[in-house]
C-alpha cells in the first residue's frame, strides 16, 4: 500500500531541494502538488511512502533519485503553435527582418529553452518550412533544451498522441510533416534531424552557446523567483545578437526585472533596449 502523504518536514525538505536544483519555487499551498507528483514516482523508485523517499534523499542528496524528483515536479504543459500571436509575429515581422539583416552571412541561430516535449520547436520548424523556403540553403542552428531528460527523449522521438496533435496543429501540417503509426503521429525524420537537443538547467551553468538571433524561453520563468528570473534574462542578454529577439510567455514580462529589454511588438517579442533606441 502506497502512502503518498507528505509530512510538513518532508515537504520543507523536498521543496528546498527542488528550488536549489531547478529554481522552481513551491509555495506553501503546493502540498497537494508534491503528493500528486510523488504518487506515481514512488512505485517506480521502489518506495512505499514519501517519508521513505525523503529519507533516502537525505542520505544521498544528489544523483538519479534527486533528478527524478525534480523532473516529477516540473510542469510540462505545452501545445503546438501555443499563443498563435507569437507565431504570427515570427512569420510577419521577426523572420522577414532577420532574413534581410542576415542576407550576407545566411546564418541563423535559435534557442528554444524549456522546450518540454517538443511541440514548440517543431511548430517553429514547420512555420519556417511553410513561409520561408529560401532558408533551406541557409545555415540554421536550432537548439532545443529542457531540464527534463524524459521531455528531451520525447522531443527526440517526436511521437504525439491524437489528443496532442489536436491541440493547435492544423490538419494540413499534420499530414504533411508527420507519419501515422497506429494511434500516434511521428514528426518526419527530416524535421527531427533539424533540432539539436541539449539538457540545460537554466539555473545551473549553461554550455557554450553561439551568439543567438532568437531566444524563446516561454512559460518557464513563472516558476522562478525574481532574482533567478533577473539572472537568466541577464545571461540571455549576453548571448543575444544586438538586433536579436527574445520571446517570453504571454504572462511573463521582463519589465519589472530589467530595463535591458524593450517590447518589440504586441506578441511577447522583446529586443535589447539599446537596439530599439537606435531604430527610427
Ligand atoms: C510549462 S513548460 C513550457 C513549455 C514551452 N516552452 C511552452 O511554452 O509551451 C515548462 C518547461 O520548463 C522546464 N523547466 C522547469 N525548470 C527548468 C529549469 N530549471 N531549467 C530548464 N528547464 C526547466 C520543464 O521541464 C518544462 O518542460
Amino acid at each position: 500500500m502506497i502512502d503518498a502523504t507528505v509530512s510538513p518536514t518532508d515537504f520543507e525538505f523536498l521543496r528546498k531541494h527542488v528550488e536549489e536544483h531547478a529554481g522552481i519555487v513551491l509555495g506553501d499551498d503546493k502540498v497537494y502538488l508534491v503528493e500528486a507528483r510523488m504518487r506515481p514516482l514512488l512505485p517506480r523508485c521502489g518506495f512505499q511512502s514519501i517519508a521513505r523517499l525523503a529519507a533516502e534523499l537525505r542520505a544521498r542528496p544528489t544523483g538519479e533519485l534527486m533528478d527524478m524528483v525534480v523532473e516529477a515536479m516540473t510542469t510540462n504543459e505545452t501545445s503546438f503553435f501555443r499563443d498563435m500571436a507569437v507565431f504570427d509575429s515570427l512569420r510577419e515581422s521577426v523572420f522577414p527582418q532577420l532574413i534581410k539583416s542576415r542576407a550576407a552571412t545566411k546564418q541563423l541561430d535559435i534557442w528554444c529553452a524549456a522546450s518540454s516535449s517538443g511541440q514548440e520547436p517543431y511548430s517553429l520548424l514547420m512555420l519556417l518550412r511553410e513561409s520561408f523556403p529560401e532558408l533551406a540553403t541557409w545555415r540554421l542552428r536550432y537548439i532545443a533544451s529542457d531540464i527534463s531528460t524524459a521531455m528531451l527523449e520525447r522531443t527526440r522521438c517526436g511521437v504525439y498522441s491524437q489528443h496532442e496533435v489536436n491541440r493547435g496543429l492544423p490538419a494540413r501540417l499534420l499530414t504533411k510533416y508527420f507519419d501515422r503509426h497506429g494511434l500516434e503521429w511521428q514528426v518526419k525524420p527530416e524535421l527531427r534531424a533539424a533540432l539539436e537537443l541539449r539538457k540545460i538547467n537554466l539555473v545551473d551553468d549553461w554550455p557554450a552557446m553561439p551568439p543567438l538571433d532568437i531566444v524563446m524561453i516561454r512559460n518557464v520563468l513563472i516558476y522562478f523567483d525574481q532574482q533567478t528570473k533577473r539572472t537568466i534574462l541577464q545571461r540571455i542578454k549576453g548571448l543575444l545578437r544586438s538586433d536579436g529577439y527574445l520571446f517570453l510567455g504571454t504572462a511573463e514580462s521582463p519589465a519589472l526585472l530589467t530595463d535591458s529589454f524593450t517590447r518589440a511588438d504586441d506578441a511577447a517579442a522583446y529586443q535589447l533596449s539599446a537596439c530599439r533606441q537606435t531604430q527610427p
